[in-house]
């Protein structure tokens, strides 16, 4: 008789379904185990959820015909296990749907420290999305994504494109304020960003800007350094992806603002956004000290 999994594995093991689940996986197989010789006594089945062991999930298109999916020309990751890499697009998501399924969340450590969610903002339909690190101080007292410093530079930019907040779509990496604003762990990351992988499948923009490396190396799935390929255009899942720097960082390094102003403009010429005469991405570095 096949004996019960502990019953505190098993609640591991039913989150950890159910997080799938949230994020569009529906799918599985389990790990060929190495054969093993037969035992005298029946055993206990256990089942780690603890990756690599954890039974992979697979994508319905990973058996039908396998597809490429076009890389970014900046190579994957090179360890972890992601998630966020292997989704397929969620047939019938909806920004409320996601924010639904995210819930009151408690899938990592950051949402000890919470006192609101940061979702997203913004135009549902928007050709364009901005993608952040993760809220602040001024966000995570809002629920709403760039409202502090950074945010007050961002809309500047966003003006200087001719466009308006409610036009475009703004989110971030992870949803909770990461304590000391310090930098989002991996583990972090890995948790939170399917959400943020089909609110841009879902919104479908024309175009997504990543700001700042947290934001570029995660949904381009690379170690790399912004640096190298900031300003250039990159794939990503068939969209025009732009990294540019952080505007936190344009408020420390206001002398880079020109190299962001040539990023967005290049953004605008997709969009069909016309330049206007002497705009620029925020208030030009005049004292170089940061505003
Ligand atoms: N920085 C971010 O990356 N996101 C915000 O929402 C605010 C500041």
């Amino acid at each position: 008789m096949a004996e019960r999994i502990p019953a505190s594995l098993e609640e591991k093991f039913r989150k950890r379904l159910s997080f799938y689940q949230d994020i569009g996986i529906e799918l599985y197989y389990r790990d060929r185990a190495p054969t093993r010789p037969q035992q005298a006594a029946p055993q206990v089945r256990t089942i780690s959820i603890e990756e690599p062991t954890l039974p992979q999930p697979v994508q319905k298109s990973q058996l039908a015909k396998p597809t490429v999916a076009p890389p970014a020309v900046v190579p994957p990751r090179s360890s972890g296990v992601s998630v966020f890499g292997s989704m397929n697009k969620i047939a019938g998501d909806s920004l409320p749907k996601i924010l639904s399924d995210i819930g009151d969340c408690t899938r990592c450590k950051l949402h000890r420290g919470r006192t609101k969610l940061v979702f997203g903002d913004g135009n549902p339909k928007a050709d364009l999305v901005f993608v952040g690190e993760g809220p602040g101080r001024d966000e995570d007292m809002q629920g709403l994504p760039f409202v502090g410093r950074a945010g007050k530079l961002l809309t500047q930019m966003i003006e200087a494109m001719g466009l308006q907040r409610k036009d475009v779509y703004i989110c971030n990496v992870v949803k909770c304020r990461p304590p000391e604003n310090r930098t989002p762990e991996k583990d972090e990351v890995e948790i939170c960003s399917p959400f943020l992988l089909r609110q841009l499948d879902t919104i479908a923009p024309k175009v997504i800007v990543c700001l700042g490396s947290v934001a570029a190396q995660t949904v381009l799935q690379t170690n790399r350094g912004i640096s190298h390929f900031r300003g250039e255009w990159q794939d990503f899942r068939g969209r025009k992806l732009m990294a540019t720097y952080h505007p936190a960082y344009l408020l420390r390094n206001p002398s880079a603002k020109g190299e962001v102003w040539k990023d967005l403009q290049k953004v605008m010429a997709v969009l069909g956004l016309q330049v206007k005469k002497g705009a620029s991405a925020g208030p030009a570095p005049s004292t170089g000290k940061s505003s």
